[in-house]
């Protein structure tokens, strides 16, 4: 086991080696010779000795010590005794005190053939066994010297081989996660090819091995959620992964708890801890793995932290994944630190606790746990949910905390452990500096005046539409969202997320458009702001907002040939761009078949929104269904009612509430059933109706469009509930069943409002 844990060792430290750095020896250290034979003769008690000296200097000032070890380096490793005895000269420097060269010291030797050999392990500390000569260890003492030695280097060695192949797993996800985008960009691009070349209606479902995995991939791995059923609706107080998230998180903690569990070597003549029972050597192995892997963990956490990051940028994963590996690397480097501290207090459960307290390093190692310990529970979900802000805050100040302990903590190492809190620091202020960066450059210009015009639609639990001007020209691409600041706030630093649904271009920059329901928080106040400047049918308000981003990905839901997208309630703003993107008609398009199906239950904003961004002008060709909720008591033909009548001309109303909004239907109607099947080509259509749709007949009948080789895009975006039925719904489609289709024929994109 040890040679096998050894050999990942090596393998792991391997682009270290080429990478010439110098923050891990791949070999023993070169003074390990001297060290050896120091580790067995220290315990001698020679009769020039004085201890009362102190540790060091007493072995410096006494020259039959000295003379002990020079013979024993010449006895058992004389090709490497030099470089030891530099490093005894380095110290004895450093301490001002003289210490005669090698070369000195071999003409004073006795022969060494003249020497007393001892078993060290015998005579050491028994005080009345006093040597007036220099003596020699003998070979089983040195072999156990020497093995004290290489076994500290080989744990060193390991303890870091450890953190560095915990770099290399995330460097092997990278290289995934580039690939894969690669790859799907190549398959998408054959995909065309071929669907252009096949005449319409021909089959070219030939069911491979392959393609029979690949399904059985995207049905069961891939695109579900963990158990099944619950994704962006937490679990009580967790907030449960996907499953192809979740198998990347458990390969993560597994491959920490191996590597905190193997590679121990512990033997019972080991020179440093000769006074100790065995357990001692594990535990102090144990303590030292976990803290050193615990900082190798930590710029994995501040890397999967930030908006501004690399990571994102090269892989192409969303901010929400990464913040779900930040959550379980902090988990791991938590329990990391929590076994460090425990076993370094019990190790030193003999010395006095307040002597302990009194050094710098257990002090502020003590902080730091507990400060990460705090951070934990400070983060759970109910805590984000209810008072952002706040969890906002703190944590960023426990943070710091963590950060300013951790240095003091390792300064005793003179700084060799430094470079892993300088890479959290660097990580994070990039990302800072990165953010003032784009908030400087989209709204430089508009300094001290106001940009933005805030209006509001359909009550206190209507809609809030703010449309900021930008000092730069933007070309936007759908998927993107900012954060706004409202900086004349008492809170000029607060900031929340808000994906972009439409822009205008004008003369000095771009209008953007944003749509957002109002929650508790930031968003309330506006509203309140709102109402409280002016009333009337569609109340509004100039302000001023920064704009910081762009953020997030284009999914790549325009280059297939069947689109359905789904959005619930203010879930539209998501998905408008994908509308105007279809609509560029000098922009490649694929689509045969669009349909946007929004659930909304506030009457006003959607016919507010059907007004204006999903008007019939900016909508060509597509198929609007809208599905009016009635938790609020609206029905289809209040939205109608509201409508502009060019656009309410458009409206075909099939549930048979339009005329009298009395007769309509109490239960809430799912589709399907008696309804005919829309026609694919030609005009689009605006359809409107009361009640919610079902999820699953919605993706049913759009896989049962499907024509050849034609792919389906479903991309959603709305509330928690809604989402995860919709991702069940598409998980459930691959197969070779009725109705099933294989893994290549149906993607699934999600919009999250939230992290
Ligand atoms: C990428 C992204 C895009 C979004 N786009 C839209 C959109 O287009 N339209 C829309 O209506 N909503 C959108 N949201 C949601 C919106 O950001 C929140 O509703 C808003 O931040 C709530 O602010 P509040 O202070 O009123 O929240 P609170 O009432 O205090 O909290 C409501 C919820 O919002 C979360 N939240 C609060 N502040 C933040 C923040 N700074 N970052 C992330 N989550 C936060 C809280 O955890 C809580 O779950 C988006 C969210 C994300 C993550
Ligand atoms: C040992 O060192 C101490 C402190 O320097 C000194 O006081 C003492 O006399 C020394 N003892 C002997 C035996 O040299
Ligand atoms: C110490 O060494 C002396 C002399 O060799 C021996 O008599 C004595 O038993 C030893 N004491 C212990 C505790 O081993
Ligand atoms: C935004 O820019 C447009 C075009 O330049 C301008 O008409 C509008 O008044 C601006 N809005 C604000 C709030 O400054
Ligand atoms: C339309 O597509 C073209 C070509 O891809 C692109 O240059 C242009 O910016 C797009 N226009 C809009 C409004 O998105």
């Amino acid at each position: 086991m040890r040679l096998s844990t050894l050999a990942l060792g090596a393998l792991a430290t391997l682009p270290l080696a080429l990478a010439g750095e110098k923050v891990v020896d791949t070999k023993h250290r070169p003074t390990w010779c001297f060290s050896a034979c120091d580790d067995t003769l220290s315990p001698i008690h020679f009769t020039d000795k004085n201890d009362s000296l102190g540790y060091y200097q007493s072995k410096l000032a006494s020259p039959l010590y000295i003379a002990s070890v020079v013979g024993c380096m010449e006895t058992y490793c004389k090709d490497h005794a030099l470089v030891g005895w530099d490093y005894v000269l380095n110290y004895a420097k450093e301490q001002g005190v003289e210490a005669p060269a090698y070369t000195s010291l071999l003409k004073l030797l006795p022969p060494l053939s003249s020497m007393e050999v001892i078993d060290t392990e015998v005579v050491m500390h028994n005080t009345s066994n006093m040597y007036a000569a220099p003596v020699l260890p003998n070979q089983v003492n040195f072999d156990h010297g020497r093995d004290t030695e290489w076994t500290w280097d080989d744990e060193m060695i390991m303890h870091h081989a450890f953190g560095w192949a915990l770099w290399l797993l995330l460097g092997l996800m990278v290289i995934v996660g580039v690939a894969n985008r690669l790859l799907t960009a190549y398959v998408a691009h054959k995909h065309r090819n071929s669907v252009d070349a096949e005449s319409a209606g021909a089959s070219s479902s030939k069911a491979t091995g392959l393609t029979r995995a690949y399904t059985w991939y995207r049905g069961n791995v891939s695109t579900p959620a963990l158990l099944g059923y619950r994704h962006l609706q937490p679990w009580g107080w967790v907030s449960i992964p996907t499953r192809l998230q979740a198998i990347a998180i458990a390969f993560y903690v597994i491959l920490n708890l191996i590597f905190t569990l193997v590679g121990y070597h512990v033997f019972p003549e080991n020179m440093y801890y000769s006074e100790y029972p065995t357990s001692f050597q594990l535990w102090r192995y144990v303590a030292d793995r976990t803290g050193i892997m615990a900082f190798y963990n930590l710029p994995l956490l501040w890397m999967l932290a930030g908006r501004n990051d690399f990571l994102i940028w090269l892989t192409g994963w969303t901010y929400q994944s990464c913040n779900i590996f930040h959550r379980w690397a902090a988990r791991v480097a938590v329990v990391q630190s929590i076994i460090h501290s425990a076993a370094y207090t019990w190790l030193e459960r003999d010395d006095p606790y307040s002597e302990l307290w009194a050094q710098e390093y257990w002090r502020t190692g003590v902080i730091a746990t507990v400060a990460m310990c705090v951070l934990l529970p400070l983060s759970l979900k109910p805590i984000r949910d209810k008072v952002y802000e706040v969890f906002l805050i703190l944590h960023i100040c426990l943070a710091v905390v963590v950060l300013v302990m951790l240095w003091y903590h390792v300064k005793i190492f003179d700084g060799s452990y430094n470079p892993w809190l300088y890479a959290c620091i660097g990580v994070w202020a990039f990302d800072r500096l990165l953010r003032v960066g784009r908030i400087a450059v989209l709204s430089f210009r508009t300094l001290g005046q106001q940009n933005t015009v805030a209006t509001m639609t359909g009550g206190p639990e209507g809609l809030v539409r703010m449309s900021v001007n930008s000092s730069v020209r933007l070309h936007p691409k759908p998927g993107s969202y900012y954060f706004l600041y409202s900086p004349r706030s008492i809170k000029p630093w607060e900031n929340h997320p808000f994906t972009l649904g439409s822009w205008e271009q004008t003369e000095a920059g771009t209008t953007l458009h944003f749509l957002f329901a109002p929650q508790a928080g930031w968003t309330r106040s506006i509203q309140k702001r709102i109402a409280k400047v002016s009333d009337g049918v569609a109340p509004s308000t100039s302000m001023r907002v920064l704009l910081e981003g762009p953020y997030g990905h284009d999914h790549p839901v325009t280059s297939y040939e069947n689109i359905l997208l789904i959005a619930g309630g203010s879930g539209i703003t998501a998905i408008l761009p994908y509308v105007f993107a279809l609509q560029n008609e000098s922009g490649p398009r694929h689509a045969r078949h669009v349909t946007v199906v929004w659930v909304v239950r506030n009457a006003h904003y959607a016919a507010d929104v059907l007004a204006r961004e999903l008007a019939p002008k900016h909508t060509h060709g597509i198929d609007i269904q809208v599905h009016v909720s009635r938790e609020e008591g609206a029905t289809a033909s209040d939205v109608i009612d509201e409508l502009p009548t060019d656009v309410a001309a458009e409206v075909e109303s099939d549930d048979g509430s339009s005329s009298s909004p009395q007769e309509s239907p109490v239960h809430e109607k799912p589709e399907g059933g008696k309804e005919r099947d829309s026609d694919s080509d030609g005009e689009g259509h605006l359809r409107i109706r009361s009640g919610r749709p079902v999820m699953d007949t919605l993706v049913g009948r759009s896989v049962s469009q499907l024509i050849g080789a034609e792919r389906l895009a479903v991309l959603g975006c709305g509330p928690a509930g809604m989402m995860d039925d919709l991702r069940r719904a598409v998980s459930t489609r691959y197969g070779s069943g009725e109705g099933q289709v294989s893994g290549s024929t149906i993607e699934y994109f999600e919009e999250a409002f939230m992290w």
